[in-house]
Order: structure tokens, then sequence, then C-alpha cells
């Protein structure tokens, strides 16, 4: 039922009004300022009656207008029906050229205010609708990122705003988030679009293969090098060049690389000329190359030459309602492949969406969901062929308050965790995500022996 306000401070009005109107809408009621934005606040009613005399004014009009003017700031969307006495059709006209959307002069009719009111509330539902589509309609910026966060907003801008330059871009990011789209999205949007985008992989590749592939090698170069090779940033000559997993390059190819950088010239193994090569350059890694430069894994120098621009992609938790809206293009997509019929998600199934931590990122949202649309039954994917039930998540939560559940949950996740890596401090710390002090005193607060 559509929720109503109504403002009022005479009891008996209040009464009747609430008499005649309960029928159709939810009703709520306040006598004064303090009560109204309290209400308007707590139920964010499509409509409001406001009586123009309220206390301390109750003969005047001043208060009246305050609590105008305090609901146009508070609710600018909600409609705002007067209530004037009858001799007071001069002050109706000035509440309607300060916002409000319609006057009844009491005593009024019934049938006559409940029309008003209906009309308002038609009204403001249909320009809720038009507010929702084109909110909808903001799914996408770039070709291929589905986003609907203003924290992914900011990063489209930022990778538009950057895209044009030659500019060596750094993408941070957990893993999952979307590094190499984003990384994508730069070269397409750059001048060097019709020209190669080359990705190389620095963890996957072993580190003896790794030197050849970047740089190419010459003829007998060593054994096994039967015919001359270009290497991974000669082939992306004109265009860009990708280092995915940069953290991972192993320390003599850092040092290499930061030549490259500096010298823009490439010299094959076994080769001995210096040939120049135009790239731009794009390094991801979901790792934290401050720890890595500080323990002295990864170079400081090389740093700097890559982060000239660094893009820092936020996990998915940290993405108000791009989880849903990603799901929603995710299910069609698969759906419409796999051709099944599932048409959307249950109620249940959004929420779940929304509120679940997505560790594993877009990934893991578009594995789930590939899943789901397989597994379905029904024509709506639930939480539960989502494998997210609150409930099973939940259970046994219901009884504690927060710092007893959070507490809990730590204490959990710490004995996984110390299990998974057999009790190595640092490896734990860093799959948690946090400082080795601070996994010291965790485990020490919950009894872990800390040895
Ligand atoms: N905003 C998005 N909209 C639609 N699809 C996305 C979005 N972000 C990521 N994806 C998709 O999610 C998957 C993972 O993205 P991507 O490979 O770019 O992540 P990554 O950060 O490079 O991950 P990793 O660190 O594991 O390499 C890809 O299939 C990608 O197309
Ligand atoms: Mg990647």
């Amino acid at each position: 039922m559509n929720k109503l306000l109504i403002i009022e401070d005479d009891p008996g009005l209040q009464k009747q009004l609430k008499w005649a109107l309960a029928d159709d809408f939810k009703v709520h009621i306040a006598s004064n300022r303090l009560e109204a934005v309290k209400k308007l606040k707590a139920h964010a009613p499509g409509v409001v009656t406001l009586d123009l005399g309220l206390p301390p004014d109750a003969s005047g009009v001043t208060e009246g207008f305050e609590t105008l003017k305090a609901i146009r700031e508070m609710a600018p969307n909600a409609k705002i029906i007067m209530l004037t006495s009858n001799d007071d059709k001069e002050n109706a006209l000035r509440a309607i050229e300060l916002g409000a959307y319609d006057y009844c002069q009491k005593p009024f009719d019934e049938d006559a205010l409940k029309l008003i009111i209906q009309r308002a509330i038609n009204l403001y539902e249909l320009e809720e609708e038009n507010r929702s589509l084109s909110r909808k309609n903001r799914v996408s910026l770039l070709d291929g990122v589905i986003a609907t966060s203003t924290e992914m907003m900011d990063i489209c801008n930022m990778v538009e705003r950057v895209a044009p330059t030659d500019v060596t871009t750094l993408v941070l990011g957990e893993s999952g988030t979307g590094k190499e789209l984003i990384a994508r999205a730069l070269h397409h949007l750059s001048d060097r679009a019709d020209e190669p985008f080359v990705a190389i992989n620095c963890a996957a590749i072993p580190e003896n293969l790794l030197e050849s592939e970047l740089f190419g090698y010459e003829k007998g170069a060593f054994t096994g090098a039967s015919k001359q090779t270009i290497g991974k940033i000669e082939h992306a000559n004109q265009g860009t060049l990708f280092l995915d997993e940069i953290g991972d390059l192993p320390q003599p190819l850092q040092a290499k690389l930061l030549r490259f950088l500096q010298e823009r010239t490439v010299e094959r193994l076994g080769g001995r000329k210096e040939i120049p090569v135009d790239i731009r350059v794009i390094c991801a890694t979901h790792q934290d190359l401050s720890r890595k430069m500080a323990d002295g894994t990864f170079r400081e120098d090389l740093y700097y030459r890559i982060s000239e621009v660094v893009i820092d992609i936020p996990p998915l938790r940290q993405r108000p309602g791009d989880a849903v809206v990603i799901a929603r293009v995710f299910l069609d997509r698969y759906a419409k492949k796999m051709k099944r019929e599932v048409k959307g998600f249950t109620p249940e199934g959004l929420a779940a969406i929304e509120s679940y931590a997505w560790p594993g990122n877009i990934r893991e949202l578009e594995n789930k969901i590939k899943r789901a649309v397989i597994l379905e039954d029904g024509d709506m994917v639930s939480a539960k062929t989502l494998e997210l039930e609150v409930g099973s998540a939940m259970a046994g939560f219901e009884s504690v308050n927060l710092r007893q559940a959070k507490e809990t949950l730590e204490k959990q996740l710490l004995s996984k965790v110390l299990t998974q890596f057999g009790g190595n401090i640092s490896q734990a710390a860093e799959a948690l995500g946090v400082s080795r002090p601070t996994l010291y005193t965790m485990m020490k607060k919950y009894g872990f022996d800390t040895g």
C-alpha cells in the first residue's frame, strides 16, 4: 500500500483524516515539524499532507512554511499537499511556488482530498519509475565494463582520460576485479587501438623462458635456438604491451625491463643490435608492491617507471549495486547461450548477491551465475542455487551480538588459514591481508599457539 504522511496538530482532524484515508493508504501521522522529519526519514512516504498552521505558530503560517522547506530539502521527490484554511488562498499559492504539489482548503471534502492524494501518488510513482530506469541505463561507460557504482564510474572516467596518452599505467586490484579488462579498455580507447595488444603473464612463464619470450633471440643464441625469434616487446611495436602479474617478475628481468623503459630499445638474446621499439606499457598485479619493495623483492626504480599513473580497482564488495547489475547481465548472457529458461533472481537471491563479500570478485560472480543458470529448476535463480543461502553462513548467529559474531568468525577464519599454511605466519598474514604483528595479536587473543 502507498505510504502517506499526515502533518497535522489538531487531534480531532488527525483522527478524521486517518479514518477517511486508512483504507486506501498506509497512514503515518506527525503533530509538528520535528516529528514530521523523523517520520519522513523512517518511512520515506511518497506523499505528504501538511497543515499550514502548526505549533508554535498554530494560528499563523511561519512554522508551516518552515516545515515545507524542511521536507523539500529532505525528500525533494515527495509530493506535498497543503491543507489550508478556506480564506487563505494566497498562502496556498505561495506554498506551491515554494514547491508544494497542490492544496486543499479546510473544511475539506473527503472524496476530493482522496482524489488529490491519489493523483499525487500516481505522479510520484511514475517519476520514481523513470528515476530507476535512468539509474539502470547508466550501466556502461566503457565497452564490456558493467558498472553502476560511483567507485567504478570514477575508474571509467580515469580510463577515458588516461587512454589517449602514452603514460605507463599500473593497474592494481584483487584477483578477478577486472584488471585485464581495464588494460584492454585503455588500449581500445587509445590511438594505438588498431595496432596489436600483446599480453604476457609474468607469473605463468618459467623464469628461464621469460627473458627470451620478452626480448626474443637470434639463431644460435642458446641450445635449441634454431631460428631467429622476435619477442613480445617487438611484437607489440606501435601497440600496447600488457605485463600481467608484474609483481612476479624475477629480479634480473626487473633490471632488464627498467633498461628497456628508459632506452626504448631491445637487444635480442645473442644479438648485437639495439632495436628501437615504440610501445605503450601497461602493467598489472594483485600483489602489494610497496611490501615487495620494503622486503627488497621489487625494485623501487622500476616501480616509479611503471606507475606514472596508477588505476586502483576496488574489490566488488566495495562497489554498491555493481554485483546485482553485473549478475543480471551475466544471467541473461548465459541463459541465452545455454538456452535455459531462467528469467531473473528471486528477491532472496538478489539480496544474497548484494550482501555476499565476493572474495573472488567478478570472476567468482561469473562462475556462480553460470553454474546457477545450468542448475536452477525454476524460472528464477534462488539464493540456494547460487549457494549463497544467508541461513547457512549465519547459522547459529541469531542469538549473538555483532561483536560476538565478529569474534567467532575471526577465530574460525584464523584457524582455517593457519591450518592451510601449516602455521606459517607470513603466509597466513598475507592470505588474511593483515600485518604479521596484527596476526600475532589476534592469535594471542584467541589462544592460538604463537610458538
Ligand atoms: N565490470 C565488469 N563487467 C563485466 N565483466 C567484468 C567486469 N570486470 C571483470 N569482468 C569479467 O570478469 C573476469 C575477470 O576479469 P579480469 O580477467 O580482467 O580480472 P583480473 O583482475 O585480471 O583477474 P586476475 O587477477 O585473476 O588475473 C573476466 O571474464 C572479465 O571479462
Ligand atoms: Mg588478470
